[in-house]
């Protein structure tokens, strides 16, 4: 087969993987399970597409199985992941409809298994996380979302929560004053474990709603939805610009995170 080296995961709202051509299916067996992966191509350039959540959103965060799923798009030749995500935004200039593609994350997950080097034969690894997500994907996210006139920060500091629950009101602004941006509950360790296996990952935040407590009501999925929904033709259009922005090489050296380890040999 092909190697495929761009790979879409898509979040909240994003499961159709129509946004490609000339789909396919395949199955991928990985040591942490099957994943369905759907193949197709954009303007002649290959791509892979995971539905984080299921096809039908039947997955809460905390039970994604993100070390199968990453190590999919690995061994079908993934070199670089963009992956989306529906966000509460702790920051007020960053508002419902703008886009977020995050520099730095916050962990407060607590039941996710967040390495593939589980010692043994698999080694001890302490993966650099210096600057997590991929600069130059970031670069071509960034220009598809200026090519399309909309507001895309280039920069921001991802908290990712445990969930499945939103957050109190205290906790939001614990993170506030911490230095969070928006707040999510997918982002790790879906971007460490891509980081493990020498992938460049970048995220792509869409802010639904401010996060709770900033403002006055309560917080549901189905407002997240609606949003999501209004604006999910700028997020595949955003993804898309962005692939012809990619370079073949990668100038980045997300490659070098883990050196002179490859858990897939
Ligand atoms: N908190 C956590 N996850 C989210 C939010 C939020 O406010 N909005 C969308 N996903």
């Amino acid at each position: 087969m092909n190697l495929i080296k761009i790979g879409i995961i898509g979040g909240t709202g994003i499961y159709d993987p129509r946004l490609l051509e000339n789909l396919q299916t395949t199955v991928q067996k990985t040591p942490y399970g099957d994943v369905s992966v759907a193949t197709g191509s954009y303007q002649g350039i290959e791509a892979a597409f995971i539905p984080r959540h299921g096809a039908r959103h039947s997955l809460p965060p905390h039970l994604i199985n993100y070390r199968a799923n990453i190590m999919a798009l690995k061994q079908m030749g993934v070199e670089r992941i963009l992956a989306t995500a529906a966000v509460g935004s702790i920051h007020y200039d960053f508002k419902p409809g703008h886009f977020v593609l995050a520099d730095q994350f916050l962990d407060f997950t607590k039941s996710r298994t967040n390495t593939y080097y589980e010692g043994g034969s698999q080694g001890v690894v302490h993966c650099d996380m210096t600057i997590p997500y991929c600069s130059d994907l970031r670069q071509a996210l960034s220009q598809a979302g200026s090519d399309l006139g909309v507001t895309v920060h280039n920069g921001g500091v991802y908290v990712c929560t445990e969930g499945p629950r939103f957050e109190t009101a205290a906790e939001i602004q614990m993170f506030k004053l911490m230095g969070g941006h928006i707040v999510g509950m997918t982002s790790v360790p879906e971007v460490v474990l891509a980081r493990e296996l020498g992938m460049c990952y970048a995220n792509v935040s869409l802010v639904t709603n401010f996060a709770a407590g900033l403002v006055t009501g309560m917080l549901t999925h189905s407002e997240v939805l609606e949003v999501m929904a209004e604006s999910l033709h700028q997020v595949r259009a955003v993804l898309m610009g962005a692939l012809p922005y990619i370079a073949a090489e990668r100038p980045c050296d997300c490659a070098r995170a883990v050196p002179d380890m490859d858990i897939t040999k």
